[in-house]
Formats: C-alpha cells, structure tokens, sequence
C-alpha cells in the first residue's frame, strides 16, 4: 500500500524553519529560513528511487517517505494502513471486477493535496 502512496504522494508537502545553516544539493540556506519539504518530490526522486513510477515495494521500503521522517513522523500510520487494506479487502471480497469508468474521466486533486479527488469506476458484484 505505502508503494502505490509513494508513486502518488497525497500528502503533497510540509513547511519548516531552518534551527541552523544547512547545505543540499548545493545550495546553502541560512538558519531561520522558511522552507518548503516536497514529500511529492522526495518520493520520486530518481537518485534514490531510479525509475520513480517503478512499482517496488520490497526495494523501496526503507526509503519511502509517505509518512514523513524525523520527530513529526505520522503517529496515524497504522490507522491508516489499516483503513487502506479493510478497504481494499473488502472491496475485492464484495465485487467480481473492478475498472475504470470508461464514460468519465478520474479528477486529480488540487495543491496542497496529492492524488485524485475522483476516480468513477464500475463495479461488478460477486455472484
Ligand atoms: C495515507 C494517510 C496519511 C498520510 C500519507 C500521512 C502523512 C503524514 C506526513 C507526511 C506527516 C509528517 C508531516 C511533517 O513532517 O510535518 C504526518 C504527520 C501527522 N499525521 Fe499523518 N498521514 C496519514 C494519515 C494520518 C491519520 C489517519 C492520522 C490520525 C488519525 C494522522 C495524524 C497525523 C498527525 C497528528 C501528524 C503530526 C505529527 C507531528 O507533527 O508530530 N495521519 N502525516
């Protein structure tokens, strides 16, 4: 599950102030400076995750950032982890097939949120 969320992060970014001078990637950026942690971009970073819309789940595990790192690491992982696997046991339990609507179109969602706000799909229900 957290693969599928790393390939399309939902939770798009967070803000910071730098507590000290820190250099990345090149580029220096002094102590109290507001910055910007692109989750989305982090996920998909090429030198970490090579073909970033590779579907990896073992490989990727230690590296993926879905759930932040660090002191503010998100204490609803499980929670979620959980809600997301009921929800998809359940709705392969219930209905044969599953796919895309094909008369509408999925709609992404809008910054500061990641992923599809709407995916119409038809479903076939289990004899
Ligand atoms: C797919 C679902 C979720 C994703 C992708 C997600 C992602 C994240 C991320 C990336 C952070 C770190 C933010 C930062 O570093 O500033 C975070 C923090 C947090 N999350 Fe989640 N989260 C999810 C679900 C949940 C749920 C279900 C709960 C509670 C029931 C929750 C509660 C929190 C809280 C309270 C924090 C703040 C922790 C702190 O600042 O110390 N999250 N989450």
């Amino acid at each position: 599950m957290d693969e599928i969320l790393r390939i399309d992060d939902p939770f798009v970014a967070t803000r910071r102030v730098t507590t000290c001078p820190v250099s990345r990637g090149g580029i220096q950026v002094p102590e109290g400076q507001r910055v910007v942690l692109s989750w989305t971009s982090a996920n998909r970073d090429e030198e970490v995750f090579g073909d970033p819309d590779r579907f990896d789940p073992e490989g990727n595990v230690g590296k993926n950032l879905v759930y932040g790192t660090g002191p503010h690491v998100c204490p609803g992982r499980p929670l979620a982890t959980l809600e997301l696997c009921v929800a998809v046991e359940e709705t392969m339990a219930t209905f044969a097939d599953i796919a895309l609507d094909p008369d509408l179109r999925p709609e992404r969602s809008i910054t500061p949120i990641g992923g599809f706000s709407s995916v119409p799909v038809v479903l076939v229900p289990a004899r």
